[in-house]
């Protein structure tokens, strides 16, 4: 009933998305569609030029900035009683201060990568300690946060609340669909809080990071051979989606 995927290296790369996706999408029967939800790092604004540039199909969800908003896309508009549930435990002066106190050679994104509920660093290839450091360092002032590490570069430190999986249950519970009807589909870290929903049907694709392998390796998703878009279809197959 719900399919939530990854754009970056999972529905958007190197293949040519445009032409395969568009195609198998919009022939499957119309009451057999599930509804269809780009859940990506990308702001809700890129995430629609993109998928128009692309010809992907129109959505109707976006889960945009790694879980910090839910766009209602039918509706044009973000589903506020989603984002009033985020400032919980945050308190973005306090994460922004406590980041800065760290010397690890971070660097901060840029500002159109950053929101409210949304605190992004460059950190290349972070370790277990430094990314527990800065875990421990925010709790010593009570901030409850979710840190997320992508592709050993992209840290992503986020309320409580936020992340893929916890924003795309929450939509979930909303629509009244079950974690058991839904597939996911991603290629790395910041997708792993989308694997890890109890019930849900994961694709992996098979140019995975090594931080997402890891997570699911011991989950029952199917692991793809084909990378990005072709190992997205292979899964929506195996899964009984498509034909
Ligand atoms: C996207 C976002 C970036 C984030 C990354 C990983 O690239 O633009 O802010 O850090 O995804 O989640
Ligand atoms: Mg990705």
């Amino acid at each position: 009933r719900f399919f939530s995927s990854d754009l970056d290296g999972t529905l958007l790369g190197k293949s040519d998305s445009c032409e395969v996706f568009h195609h198998s999408w919009n022939g499957l029967e119309k009451s057999r569609l599930p509804l269809l939800c780009y859940n990506t790092g990308r702001t809700v604004e890129d995430t629609l030029s993109v998928a128009k540039k692309n010809c992907l199909p129109e959505p109707d969800f976006i889960i945009g900035e790694v879980g910090t908003r839910i766009y209602n896309a039918k509706e044009g508009r973000d589903i506020e009683e989603f984002t009033r549930t985020l400032s919980e435990g945050w308190d973005l002066n306090l994460v922004e201060e406590v980041m800065q106190e760290l010397n690890l050679g971070q660097e901060p994104q840029p500002g159109n990568s950053q929101n409210e509920f949304k605190s992004s660093w460059y950190l290349d290839n972070a370790n277990l300690e430094q990314i527990s450091l800065i875990r421990m360092s925010l709790e010593e002032v009570g901030v409850e946060a979710n840190i997320v590490y992508s592709c050993l570069r992209y840290l992503d430190i986020l309320p409580k609340r936020a992340n893929k999986g916890h924003a795309l249950f929450w939509l979930l519970a909303r629509l009244q669909i079950k974690t058991e009807e839904t597939i996911v589909a991603g290629d790395s870290g910041n997708d792993t809080a989308m694997f890890l929903l109890r019930g849900v049907k994961g694709i992996v694709v098979a140019n995975a990071q090594p931080e997402l392998y890891e997570i699911t390796s011991h989950l029952p998703v199917y692991h793809a051979e084909g990378k990005e878009v072709y190992g997205v279809l292979e899964g929506l197959e195996y899964y009984g989606v498509l034909k």
